[in-house]
């Protein structure tokens, strides 16, 4: 068992149960922090350097108390993976304001309460990295996805002031940005609604975002695009929108 350790929201699944996996197969002492217990127990099963948290991101106490348990007994945070986040989808006219809530509250705030919570010891150590789950969607905004989509807009100003603001210390931010990725997180707009530019375009796989996080970590740059088309997308978005809406409007009916 190694003597650093790593903290992984959203551990119970998807991106950040392989992140702990892979993490934990690397020798490093895991935290795993996320409201779902089953998928926590997967996580860790067959894993003893995987330590689990029932723990919602949105409390900044509760953040306090997992990283200060975390650097206890694991050992100092070396990486955080910020991967927490929901994805209910509709129409603003419906959707719940409690809604708007409570992703701007999971998907945003979890990412400012962690951050917060971790950053002052690496700052003190003078050595780390933090990666922010943002998206794709944290630039091309679409139809159904205003709350979503607002929240990670959100994730990718903060993310890019953190890397600069840390330009000079030895720690290292990612602000990473998938398309659609093969996750249990898809199933939450099958649940809700599902909008028709999912279906352009590939879905990836979680193995390729980490290993995209992997070689931006390498590069010392800002932003991860996994995906073969996602950075052409992100281009488009900047100089094309006008097109990029009409795609939409076409492809909804709209
Ligand atoms: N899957 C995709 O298509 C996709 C695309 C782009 C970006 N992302 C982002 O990547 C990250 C990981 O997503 P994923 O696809 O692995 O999702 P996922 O749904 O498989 O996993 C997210 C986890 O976050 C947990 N979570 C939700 N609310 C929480 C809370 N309040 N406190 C602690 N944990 C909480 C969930 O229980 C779940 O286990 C997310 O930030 C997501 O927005 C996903």
């Amino acid at each position: 068992m190694g003597e650093e350790s790593v903290l992984v929201t959203g551990g119970g699944s998807g991106m950040g149960q392989l992140a702990s996996r892979q993490l934990a197969n690397a020798g490093y002492n895991v935290a795993a922090v996320d409201v779902n217990e089953k998928g926590l127990l997967e996580t860790a099963e067959g894993f003893q350097n995987i330590r689990t948290f029932q723990t919602d991101v949105t409390s900044y106490e509760d953040v306090l108390k997992v990283v200060a348990e975390t650097e206890e007994k694991l050992g100092p945070i070396r990486k955080v993976y910020n991967a927490a986040a929901i994805m209910p989808l509709g129409k603003i006219e419906d959707q719940e304001a409690d809604v708007f809530r409570r992703v701007m509250d999971i998907n945003y705030t979890g990412v400012v309460n962690v951050t917060k919570a971790t950053l002052p010891g690496l700052i003190e150590r003078n050595e780390g990295e933090i990666i922010n789950f943002a998206s794709i969607a944290g630039w091309l905004p679409t139809i159904y996805m205003a709350a979503y989509d607002a929240s990670k807009f959100a994730v990718v100003a903060f993310t890019e002031v953190l890397y600069h603001e840390n330009l000079n210390n030895n720690i290292k931010v990612v602000c990473v940005c998938p398309p659609p990725v093969k996750t249990p997180l898809l199933q939450q707009a099958r649940d809700t609604v599902w909008p028709k530019v999912f279906d352009q375009g590939d879905h990836i796989e979680a193995e390729d975002v980490l290993r995209c996080i992997n070689d931006t970590l390498e590069s010392g740059e800002l932003f991860a695009f996994p995906g073969k088309q996602t950075k052409m997308v992100w281009r488009m978005r900047r100089w094309l929108p006008g097109m990029l809406w009409k795609n939409v409007h076409k492809s909804e009916g709209l």
